[in-house]
């Protein structure tokens, strides 16, 4: 079994969905992991059941994402492995033409700058503490050209450039820096993507959207905050990739036969 016994991680968006997943796999195989995340209820609660440690961290103020760094480090001695994971969907709309842009700051800091700063911080400790695996998580959203929630798309295809721009740099310091790309994996994050219908009417836009992107998957399975945990666990533990993508995402991206 893969090991992380004796290593430290930090997830960001660790208190919900894949990032939760993520904690899980990493304490199972030994790691000590805290989770950074802006859900203080379900984060501690989550972090006292599974055994992890939590810390309030906005991945948009440098000054919280320094400190997680400072304090994980400060307390356990290392860290090894940084997740930027956590992430929202912008609005989704019609058309572009129907989209005013008014969550463009809060969708690009979250999920950009969110994923720079982690990067940054954790590879300022990590370059003179013996390397580390940094992993980002993007989106096929970022990989494949669609519609509906553009802001998303652009900043998800932003996390992606960066992390092959990034991963080159950092290479010669001992940290690695890879890309996980998920698709169609059922989380609270496709209902948050609208706003303003009722309970029925967002049970129906959930099951409609699902039952699409299960339609584009060749794989003929839903997949699961587990897969995208495995996909971690092997950058976290094998040092010797960097700088790529990897899509779990049930074949989408492929197209298989399509
Ligand atoms: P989720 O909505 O279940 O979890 C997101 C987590 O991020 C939440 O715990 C939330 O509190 C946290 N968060 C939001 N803003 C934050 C901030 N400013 N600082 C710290 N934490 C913050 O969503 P899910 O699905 O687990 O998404 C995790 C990542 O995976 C995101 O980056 C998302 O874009 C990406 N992703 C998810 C896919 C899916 O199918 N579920 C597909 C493609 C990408």
């Amino acid at each position: 079994m893969t090991s992380l016994a004796g290593q430290v991680a930090i997830v960001t968006g660790g208190a919900s969905g894949l990032g939760l997943g993520i904690v899980q796999r990493f304490v199972e195989a030994g790691a000590a992991v805290v989770i950074a995340d802006i859900n203080d209820r379900d984060g501690e609660a989550y972090a006292d059941r599974i055994g992890a440690h939590y810390q309030h961290v906005d991945v948009t103020n440098a000054e919280h994402v320094n400190a997680v760094i400072q304090k994980s480090t400060d307390h356990f001695g290392r860290l090894d492995v940084m997740v930027n994971n956590a992430g929202v969907s912008s609005k989704m709309h019609r058309s572009f033409l129907h989209d005013d842009l008014s969550d463009f700051s809060k969708v690009m800091g979250v999920n950009l700058l969110g994923v720079m700063l982690g990067t940054r911080e954790a590879a300022r400790y990590m370059a003179d503490n013996g390397g580390g695996a940094i992993i980002n998580i993007a989106s096929i959203g970022g990989m494949n050209p669609g519609g509906g929630v553009m802001t998303y798309r652009a900043s998800k295809a932003a996390v992606i450039h960066f992390t092959e721009s990034v991963a080159a740099e950092l290479a010669p310091l001992g940290v690695s820096v890879n890309c996980i790309a998920p698709g169609g994996i059922p989380t609270p994050i496709l209902a948050s993507s609208v706003e303003g219908l009722s309970p029925e009417a967002l049970e129906k836009f959930v099951e409609k959207t699902r039952a699409k992107m299960r339609s584009d998957r060749p794989l003929p399975r839903d997949g699961t905050a587990e897969d995208v945990a495995e996909a971690a666990l092997y950058f976290a533990a094998f040092s010797d990739t960097t700088g790529v993508v990897l899509p779990v995402d049930g074949g989408t991206t492929a197209g298989l036969l399509r």
